[in-house]
């Protein structure tokens, strides 16, 4: 079997090098080219249409559905997705999902989307938990290849329905992040005993673990060797606030969270590790 790799980036990176450690023959795409050279001895792809040609199947690791409809279903990488199987692991949206399987099915090829929860750490230990759209057969026939990624293979169901899964993740990752941050923020001008706080929050239902994965960041303003960027996270909220609009529901929340985001990229975070959204809720910037 051959895997064809679009998308080298933070998350493809050491997700392709799973693969590699399995014996896996891979060809891998990136736009920019210099990201390939820490793969090795993997073979590379001039353009995307040589990762697909000759490959069982394609995996997609790119930031947005834009960026996966010009290198998969351009004129030249279209005509060569016949027989084939597009995997496609990005965030995208549920809508977005539906219609890229349209075009690689009218293609003649088959799709799975594939997004994960994890960031580098799981991708380079194998713990990311994959959330799989698409029949159960397909399903069955991947299965083995996508658990070089993680042991929690999950089925959702039709394609779609894990992306809406992966959003409503990621809606959590923003909401619960800022709400942290504020209470930080707040004990910052009051004088008051983070360390305490913390005490009593870990012992309390209110408490979740990313909490202290982001602490030491906040209180250091460190963003820098980001796993997850700023800017990702508020493409993952835009797409959220996109769905959840469609589906008439009051998003002011979730709304409120996007300006705090749009306040860090526009400060110079684009880049940086998410939290510092911390840095636009303390007035650090404005
Ligand atoms: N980082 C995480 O913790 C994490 C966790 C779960 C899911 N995700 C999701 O996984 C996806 C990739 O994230 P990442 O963190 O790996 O991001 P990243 O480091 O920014 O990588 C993005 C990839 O997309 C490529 N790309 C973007 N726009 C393109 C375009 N117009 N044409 C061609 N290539 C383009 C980039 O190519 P270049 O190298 O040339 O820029 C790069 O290979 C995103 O959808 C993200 O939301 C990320």
């Amino acid at each position: 079997m051959r895997v064809g790799f679009i998308g080298i980036g933070l998350m493809g990176l050491p997700m392709a090098q799973k693969l590699v450690e399995a014996g896996i023959e891979l060809v891998a795409y990136n736009r920019t080219p210099e990201k390939l050279e820490p793969l090795g001895g993997v073979k590379i792809a001039q353009q995307p249409a040589d990762a697909i040609i000759g490959s069982d199947c394609i995996m997609l690791m790119l930031t947005n559905a834009s960026a996966i409809c010009s290198l998969l279903l351009s004129e030249d990488a279209k005509p060569h997705l016949a027989g084939k199987t597009v995997i496609q692991m990005s965030t995208i949206a549920p809508n977005e999902s539906m219609a890229i399987a349209q075009e690689v099915i009218a293609a003649g090829g088959e799709y799975l989307e594939a997004p994960v929860l994890g960031s580098i750490p799981e991708a380079q230990s194998g713990k990311l938990i994959v959330m799989v759209g698409g029949t159960e057969a397909h399903f069955e026939r991947w299965r083995d290849l996508l658990q070089n990624f993680g042991t929690e293979i999950l089925l959702i169901g039709e394609v779609g329905s894990a992306s809406a899964i992966k959003l409503a993740l990621n809606q959590l990752i923003a909401s619960l992040s800022t709400a942290f941050a504020l209470s930080l923020g707040f004990l910052e001008r009051q004088g008051a005993s983070v360390d305490i706080f913390m005490q009593i929050l870990r012992q309390s239902a209110l408490y979740a673990p990313t909490f202290d994965k982001k602490l030491p960041r906040m209180r250091d303003r460190n963003y820098s060797h980001p796993n997850f960027p700023t800017k990702h996270l508020l493409k993952d909220t835009e797409l959220f606030i996109n769905a959840a609009q469609g589906e008439g529901m009051n998003i002011s929340s979730i709304e409120g969270v996007k300006k705090i985001l749009e306040i860090a990229i526009t400060s110079g975070f684009a880049d940086a590790d998410y939290s510092s959204l911390f840095s636009a809720i303390a007035r650090d910037i404005s």
